[in-house]
């Protein structure tokens, strides 16, 4: 029998209109392009025919669609490769009625290019790596926690690491040295290391500087590029109160647990419990931030810091906090412990009776196999609070 891997169907839906569709390169933009838009005219700049020839004479674009009715849909697959057709859709849109989906790795070159991002016409949809419902029965937390979720990487077990070192090579190779983000790529190797060792830290710039050995003024850069590229998200620190300057720095996040442990050269190593930690809040930022993009919430997401230390991982605002109203906010603490322990929940508690918030939910994340009810705090089983962060009942 000859058996045909099956695609997942993801929780992203295709807009009503044109669209940019922006991820890391290998999360599945094609593939769902192909599921969502199947009768679309492709383009896809990849193929080096075609790049050059619209490279050369972008208004042949026009002429390659044909007389597609108005309405119909036309995708650019890697349209940062040849972002003067941005000018082309923007004018096919206006004069033909065409719909567009232009999909790429980053927005960066494409506003490099000086490009107008079509003017505000068209919206923009990210995609990432699997969360757990696409995934369904073949969600694996334990392979999650370690590999990562990177389509490739979570269906096929067989060369996991291979899979993941290649592609950081691959970024680097083709993402930021073709794309000519940056001169020398020496430094930025040395950086990404520490990047990846950084995963799910509070970053100060100028130890990351020393720690690479590569210039203050290029760490910034650098990590502008991650963060343009979507392979890190910065979480900043929460302030409950607008008027109050605190000088927090951000935590940094990797998009993936996977690629984080590529990037800091681990692969080869046994993910220790500092790692695990570290990776299963990864996963359930990743997890929390698809649940807001594909749900439309916009919700403000941070981390909270005591003046004593003491941390929550995750803040959600649920209500900005205007003038005299306090901001409503979720909190969700996370631990790789199967075993719960009640001074976890302090900070969040404290939070809630200083009367700087008005705390909805707290929410404690775990490995255990129990719900456990306390007084305020929701404690969880990892995959019981996926599943209702996805159907909405987290926030
Ligand atoms: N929904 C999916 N189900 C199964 N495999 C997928 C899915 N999405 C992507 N893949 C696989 O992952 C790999 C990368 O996907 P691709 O669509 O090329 O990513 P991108 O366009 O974001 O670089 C491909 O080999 C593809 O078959
Ligand atoms: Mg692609």
């Amino acid at each position: 029998m000859v058996s045909r891997r099956s695609t997942q169907p993801r929780l992203l839906k295709k807009p009503p209109r044109s669209f940019f569709l922006f991820g890391p390169r290998g999360v599945g933009k094609s593939t769902w392009l192909s599921q969502v838009l199947p009768h679309a005219r492709r383009f896809d700049l990849l193929d080096s025919r075609l790049f050059l020839e619209l490279t050369g004479r972008p208004d042949r674009l026009e002429s390659m669609v044909g007389n597609a009715r108005r309405g119909s849909w036309v995708c650019i697959d890697e349209v940062q490769r040849v972002p003067v057709l941005l000018n082309e859709a923007h004018r096919l849109i206006e004069s033909r009625g065409w719909h567009f989906a232009l999909s790429g790795s980053s927005a960066r070159k494409l506003r490099r290019g000086g490009t107008n991002l079509l003017g505000g016409r068209a919206i923009t949809r990210l995609l990432e790596p699997f969360v757990s419902p696409e995934l369904g029965d073949r969600f694996d937390l334990d392979a999650a926690i370690q590999w990562g979720q990177l389509p490739l990487v979570a269906l096929d077990s067989r060369a996991r690491a291979d899979v993941l070192e290649s592609y950081v090579h691959t970024y680097l190779k083709e993402e930021v040295r073709e794309e000519g983000l940056i001169r020398r790529v020496e430094p930025f190797i040395r950086f990404l290391e520490i990047a990846g060792l950084l995963n799910g830290e509070q970053v100060v710039a100028s130890n990351v500087a020393r720690d690479a050995a590569v210039p203050r003024s290029s760490v910034d850069v650098y990590f502008s590029i991650l963060e343009d590229t979507l392979l890190c998200h910065r979480l900043p620190a929460f302030v409950p109160r607008a008027r109050v300057r605190e000088q927090a720095h951000s935590k940094l996040y990797w998009f993936d647990p996977g690629v984080a442990r590529a990037a800091a050269g681990l692969l080869g190593d046994a993910v220790d419990a500092t790692w695990r930690g570290r990776a299963l809040e990864t996963l359930v930022f990743h997890e929390l931030r698809v649940h807001n993009h594909v749900s439309g919430k916009r919700r403000k997401m941070a981390f909270y810091r005591t003046r004593q230390g003491a941390e929550i991982d995750f803040v959600v605002q649920t209500a900005a906090g205007t003038g005299s109203e306090r901001p409503s906010i979720v909190c969700i603490e996370v631990k790789h412990a199967t075993r719960w322990d009640d001074r976890w929940e302090k900070p969040m508690r404290e939070l809630a009776s200083s009367g700087a918030v008005r705390m909805k939910r707290m929410f404690g994340v775990y490995r255990g196999a129990e719900v456990l009810v306390r007084e305020g705090v929701e404690v969880l089983p990892v995959r019981e609070f996926l599943r209702r962060l996805h159907a909405g009942q987290v926030f």
